[in-house]
């Protein structure tokens, strides 16, 4: 069983396998040029399966394959089924903005794959290009519409910002409860990477938003598995909010991150983060699950967003984190 510093069990590991993304969205990506990572730098899937295997085996039980945007990375199924068949009791999933899915979905879904979250911030054709800085909505949808087809469980998740898609709050939450779909709207968290306009709907104003049209809005219990904490409408229907400027948002943290070149990230707002590479490259597995052991002991008790009196900005953005 892993532990980390503070008594936290640990047990879920976000895997990004690229930091490239097809998208820009404002809340995520500079606007100035920037240059990715050199290929030669990442981890090849063999060698990221080889930590993942160190992980499973130290208590890893869910494994999460993110980017920059995953299904940019060529065979990404290889990968999936390479984790998939070494234990299929574990919790595998992915996380993903849709763009690739019309031709990735089935797939993924024959190398193993039964969940998915996919980002969706409106349903607005000219809000959408203006978040991800490219038209992309009839082909998320599409992928989306694809994903389901394949026997996908989807969950939709949704960055309100102020003044853009604000208006789309409702809209959203009436089609995932119309096609099956989990939302789980998150509050933006600030990083010197977004646009500097950015501003996040917080979870009071997305429940505010919310309940004009919906009554009597229940909490659900905090499962410590999740991020979201999870709202009940009369109906039944449930969504989630990710409320990381919340307090007590890290007391139940249960994760760390592997980005594709080999670092592994304790928290998404630390700033150092220690590599498992040459380990990995060199079979050294007692070296890596030392250093697995080092950064969990490291990992911070609270995010920059349970602290807002030190105004810092976290300088990393997700492309780089994994979200
Ligand atoms: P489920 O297993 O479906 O609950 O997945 P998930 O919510 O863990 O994964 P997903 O990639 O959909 O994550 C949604 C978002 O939650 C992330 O992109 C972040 O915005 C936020 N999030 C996840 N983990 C953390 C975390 O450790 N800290 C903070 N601040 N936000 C997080
Ligand atoms: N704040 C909140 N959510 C973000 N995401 C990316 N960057 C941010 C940010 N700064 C979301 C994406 C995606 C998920 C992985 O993280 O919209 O749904
Ligand atoms: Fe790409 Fe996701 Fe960042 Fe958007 S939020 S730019 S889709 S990595």
């Amino acid at each position: 069983m892993l532990i980390d510093g503070f008594g936290r069990k640990v047990d879920y590991l976000r895997v990004s396998v690229t930091e490239r993304c097809n998208f820009r969205c404002q809340y995520c990506m500079p606007e100035k040029p920037f240059s990715w990572v050199p290929r030669e730098n990442l981890l090849s899937y063999e060698d990221l399966f080889k930590f993942i295997k160190v992980g499973i085996d130290e208590g890893i039980k869910k494994v999460r394959v993110t980017g920059g945007e995953p299904l940019l990375r060529d065979d990404l199924d290889y990968f999936i089924k390479l984790v998939n068949d070494y234990k299929n009791d574990i919790d595998l999933a992915l996380t993903t903005n849709g763009f690739l899915l019309p031709q990735m979905a089935q797939k993924l879904r024959d190398a193993g794959l039964k969940r998915i979250n996919i980002s969706l911030d409106t349903l607005d054709t000219s809000r959408a290009k203006q978040i991800a800085q490219k038209d992309v909505l009839s082909t998320v949808l599409e992928g989306i519409k694809k994903a389901k087809e394949v026997g996908l469980k989807i969950k939709i998740n949704c960055v309100p910002l102020k003044g853009i898609n604000d208006i789309d709050v409702l809209e959203v939450l009436e089609f995932c409860k119309k096609e099956g779909f989990v939302v789980r709207y998150i509050e933006f968290m600030e990083n010197s990477f977004a646009k500097s306009s950015s501003k996040g709907l917080n979870s009071d104003e997305i429940l505010e938003i919310i309940s004009k049209k919906y009554k009597n809005i229940v909490k659900v219990p905090r499962d410590s598995s999740s991020p979201a904490q999870y709202y009940k409408l009369e109906d039944g229907y449930e969504f989630g909010i990710i409320e990381p400027h919340k307090d007590d948002f890290c007391a139940s943290c249960n994760r760390i991150r592997l980005t594709a070149e080999g670092f592994l990230i304790p928290c998404l707002y630390f700033e150092d983060a220690m590599s498992i590479k040459d380990a990995i490259r060199a079979n050294d597995i007692d070296k890596a699950t030392e250093i697995l052991r080092l950064v969990l002991k490291n990992k911070p008790e609270k995010n920059k967003w349970s602290n807002e009196k030190d105004n810092k900005v976290s300088q990393r953005a997700f492309y780089q984190t994994g979200g």
